[in-house]
């Protein structure tokens, strides 16, 4: 093995151009952990974040960028037993380090996958699944249907969450901020989608659904379209919040919420690793069964070499995006 490997570092918080392709050490798995040769790295919003400094939880350069990904266990720490070397496995790091050859995670951060998903299946698989089945249920407690706004709807996340609900029979309304992006909603069998970019958010939903509103929301938008989201909210309804991609926090007077009797709650993936492994065990056994049987599947929309991974940020910066977009790092699987 390799004792460097390549990998894409940023050394300081800034624009594409922060990151550079690199020669670094290859990492050694520290006790409890595993070694892992990535194939494939998923690019999520959060890189973005993490590279501008702007992401709460996450942590600030100089760091190798990247959450999620796909590979063989090729090294154990001391104590780590979960796995076996040779084992393949998906990887969630939210200490970034998976745009790189090998990253070491805590094995608890390492989820086995069948032989029936590819690396770059998992790659774009892992985390946006994850965040569409605990927003959709865990917080969400989203039942066959109810009416379900989703915004962002055509991007990786959303995409996760328009299949999860369909599975679950809920009555999708899918908002988008191009009317660009209907072709990806009409093509995941959504009835009601909104172009946000033009219209109000909250009027559509109010008319498609008969004055009702919506009885679950799943926002990750913030600035306007929140404000829009939270006034099309039915009587006893639920907001969840898991991310704000316009930069714009959005702000939520008690009032709002007495109005309708609503819930209001956010999400964030690493809090549900950090603490309720539990549940991401649970989630990712029924998110397996659902991709071994062709209910839910991945969809990649582009696939870049690890070296153009400023290009895959400034694809994603520029709103126009659709599904995932992967960083191929070892291998073609
Ligand atoms: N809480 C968690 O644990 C968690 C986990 C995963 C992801 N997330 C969050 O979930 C959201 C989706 O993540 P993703 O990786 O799947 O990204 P994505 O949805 O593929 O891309 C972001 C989308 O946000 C919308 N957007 C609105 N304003 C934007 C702006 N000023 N610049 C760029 N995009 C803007 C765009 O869709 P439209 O043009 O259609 O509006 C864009 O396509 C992000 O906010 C991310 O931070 C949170």
């Amino acid at each position: 093995m390799r004792e460097t490997m390549k990998a894409i570092l940023v050394e300081k918080a800034g624009g594409p151009e922060s990151l550079n392709f690199v020669e670094v050490p290859r990492p050694k798995p520290d006790a409890g952990e595993v070694l892992v040769r990535l194939h494939a790295s998923g690019v999520n919003f959060a890189d973005i974040l993490c590279r501008t400094a702007s992401h709460p939880g996450m942590t600030p350069p100089p760091l190798i960028l990247g959450c999620e990904g796909g590979g063989v266990v090729e090294g154990l720490g001391t104590g780590a037993h979960r796995y076996r070397e040779g084992d393949r496995v998906a990887v969630y790091s939210p200490r970034g380090g998976t745009y790189a050859e090998w990253v070491a995670v805590p094995e608890d951060y390492a989820l086995p996958i069948p032989e029936s998903m590819s690396y770059q299946d998992a790659a774009a698989f892992t985390h946006v699944f994850l965040t569409a089945y605990h927003a959709l249920q865990t917080l969400g407690h989203a039942k066959e249907g109810e009416w379900l706004v989703i915004t962002a709807a055509a991007g990786g996340v959303g995409t996760a969450m328009l299949q999860l609900a369909r599975a679950k029979r809920l009555r999708v309304i899918a908002g988008v901020g191009s009317a660009d992006k209907f072709p990806v909603l009409n093509k995941l069998g959504v009835e009601y989608g909104i172009d946000y970019g033009t219209a109000d958010l909250g009027r559509r939903v109010r008319e498609i659904t008969e004055n009702r509103g919506a009885d679950l929301i799943l926002e990750s938008v913030g600035g306007s379209t929140f404000k829009q989201a939270l006034s099309c909210l039915a009587p006893l309804g639920r907001l969840i919040l898991f991310g704000i991609s316009s930069g714009e926090s959005p702000a939520v007077r008690p009032y709002d919420l007495l109005k309708t009797s609503s819930t209001y709650a956010a999400l964030n993936l690493s809090v549900l690793f950090a603490h309720r492994h539990d549940l991401i065990e649970t989630s990712w056994r029924e998110l397996l069964e659902l991709f071994e049987a062709g209910t839910i599947g991945t969809l990649v929309s582009q696939r870049l070499p690890l070296p153009k991974a400023a290009e895959a940020h400034r694809l994603v910066e520029s709103r126009g995006t659709t599904g995932k977009l992967l960083l191929i790092t070892n291998g073609s699987e």
